[in-house]
This record gives C-alpha cells, sequence and structure tokens, in this order.
C-alpha cells in the first residue's frame, strides 16, 4: 500500500510548483474512490453537515460527529493524507481545551491533521497544537463557520483592505505553524498574492488559478446528490445524483413487475458453487479485497504523487 503524503513533500510540491489536489471525503467508498484515483490529501471537512447531514450550515456538526466519518475515511484511505476539520465551537476555548479536541480528532478519528477557520487570533492555540506535534492547516477567505458574522456565503479580498489583512492573517498563521492555508472565495489577485507571501501552500476553493492547489468537495464536483446546480467556482466532472435516481427507479419498477430478483439471483437447496458471494457482506466480496488493494498501490506508485 502507498504511503501517505508527508508535511515535507507537500512544502516540496510548493517549492516545485507541482499542484497540490485536495478532495473532501466523508465515508469509506468517497476516501476509497479518492484514493484510487490519486488524490493527495483527504479532508473530512465539516461540509459534512450540508452534505451528508442535511444541515443548512456547518454550525450543528459536533466532534462526535466527525471522528465517527474520519474513522471511515481513514479505513478507506489507509494511503492518503487525511485532515479533520475542527468544527464550531470546538476551538478558540483556550490552548489546552483545544488541544484535547484535536487530539481526540486524532487519536480517536485517526486523522493525520486538523484544520481551523479563522485568523492572527488562532495563532496562540495553533502554536499549542503543533508543539504538541498536530499538524494545521488554516483556512482563510470565506470561513463558513462565521457566516452569521459574515452576513451569508460572499468573496473576500474584494477591498485592498480586505486584502491586505487576509495577507496579514496569512502571514501570522504562518508563523505560528500552519502546514498549508485553505483559501476561500477569495478574489484571485488577492489569492495569488497571499500564495506568493507564504511559503507553506495555499489550497484554494473558489480562489482562482494561483493557489498552490484546490480543493473541491466531493458531493459538488460530481453532482452527488438532489437538486445539486453547477455553482460558478466548481466544475462538475459528473452528475451521478442523476444517475442514481435513474437506476433507483429502474429497480423499483422492476420489483414491481417483478423483473428483479431473476432466477440467478436465488440460490438453491443444496447448492455449492457460489458460497464465498453468499456469505460475503454488503458492497464487498473479501476475497478481493487484498487484490484492490494491490490495484491502489500499483496505481498510486505508478502515477500518483504520494
Ligand atoms: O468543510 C469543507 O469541506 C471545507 C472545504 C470547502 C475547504 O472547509
Amino acid at each position: 500500500m502507498a504511503k501517505p503524503l508527508t508535511l515535507p513533500k507537500l512544502r516540496a510540491m510548493k517549492r516545485e510548483g507541482r499542484p497540490i489536489v485536495m478532495l473532501t471525503a466523508y465515508d469509506f467508498p468517497s476516501a476509497r474512490l479518492a484514493e484510487e484515483a490519486g488524490v493527495d490529501v483527504i479532508l473530512v471537512g465539516d461540509s459534512l453537515g450540508n452534505v451528508v447531514l442535511g444541515y443548512d450550515t456547518t454550525i450543528p456538526v459536533t466532534l462526535d460527529d466527525m471522528i465517527y466519518h474520519t474513522r471511515a475515511v481513514v479505513r478507506g484511505a489507509p494511503g492518503t493524507f487525511v485532515v479533520v476539520d475542527m468544527p464550531f465551537a470546538t476551538y478558540r476555548l483556550g490552548p489546552e481545551a483545544t488541544l484535547r479536541n484535536a487530539a481526540r480528532l486524532m487519536k480517536e478519528g485517526g486523522a493525520h491533521a486538523v484544520k481551523m477557520e479563522g485568523g492572527a487570533d488562532l495563532c496562540e492555540e495553533i502554536a499549542r497544537l503543533t508543539a504538541a506535534g498536530i499538524p494545521v492547516l488554516g483556512h482563510l477567505g470565506l470561513t463558513p463557520q462565521s457566516v452569521h458574522q459574515i452576513g451569508g456565503y460572499r468573496v473576500q479580498g474584494k477591498t485592498r483592505e480586505d486584502a491586505e489583512k487576509l495577507i496579514a492573517d496569512a502571514k501570522a498563521l504562518e508563523r505560528a505553524g500552519v502546514f498549508g492555508i485553505v483559501l476561500e472565495l477569495v478574489t484571485e489577485e488577492t489569492a495569488r498574492e497571499v500564495t506568493r507571501a507564504l511559503s507553506v501552500p495555499t489550497i484554494g476553493i473558489g480562489s482562482g488559478r494561483g493557489c498552490d492547489g484546490q480543493v473541491l468537495v466531493y458531493h459538488d464536483m460530481l453532482g452527488y446528490g438532489s437538486g445539486i446546480r453547477e455553482k460558478r467556482f466548481v466544475k462538475m466532472y459528473a452528475d451521478i445524483g442523476a444517475t442514481i435516481r435513474e437506476a433507483i427507479g429502474r429497480y423499483a419498477e422492476d420489483v414491481r413487475t417483478l423483473a428483479f430478483p431473476e432466477e440467478r439471483h436465488a440460490f438453491r437447496l443444496e447448492e455449492t458453487p457460489g458460497e464465498r458471494e453468499a456469505a460475503a457482506p454488503y458492497g464487498t466480496v473479501p476475497a478481493d479485497r487484498e487484490t484492490e488493494n494491490a490495484a491502489v498501490s500499483a496505481a498510486r506508485n505508478g502515477g500518483g504523487p504520494g
């Protein structure tokens, strides 16, 4: 199995101008597919509040939610660097309480690093976490956990004054020890300036072409859900929501018209062939797992950046 990316390798990617690929994932299959496709970093984003749990904002997401989902992601992508979001109000509690919560995400969730939304005000807590061996990814620009304070999901860094504040925050986070910074919905010019001002990588979402890497939300890029519209900053690479809806519709139709199950889906008295499949858990056949792992390793070692 391929080994997860290390922080020195991530820094080297910035130096060498190799774009960093980050994608969110929230469960075993999404993580497994992301690893098989060779992403560099998986983010267990608290966007799971929106796309998986059906909340309007990320604010209701709990530490236990994040731990639960992170464990599944780490099982699905054992060869990928996994960052987990610290959810709303589990930091800015003072360095010791923040450390206790971040440590739970690492120890119980199995993540390699945590992400926190905010600027210079977080420096003391970031320094405490990094001193304790917890890598921290910063997050500036649109910070969805502060949506009520910001007054909506708006593009950030539009005036010179906003841009200067973002650059100052980014430099402060770098001094405090972050290994990178997510820039969300920041104007392209400002994101480029921030990226040039830092030695740690920036990962953009809705922040244009000047960042060291990009991140997208799994459900957004795949059209996974109902009524997902292509946002201006997202490229939709598939519309699996439509594919799933259509497939479920065909299944329902088959059950109602007795077209499923067919003879080949049924078992007979004293039948022996096919016992392995009969005993398999939902979704996988255990004997295939090793072949699958070997295929993942081969893909990553051949073309993947890991
Ligand atoms: O929660 C999340 O998925 C994020 C990304 C949008 C960067 O923070």
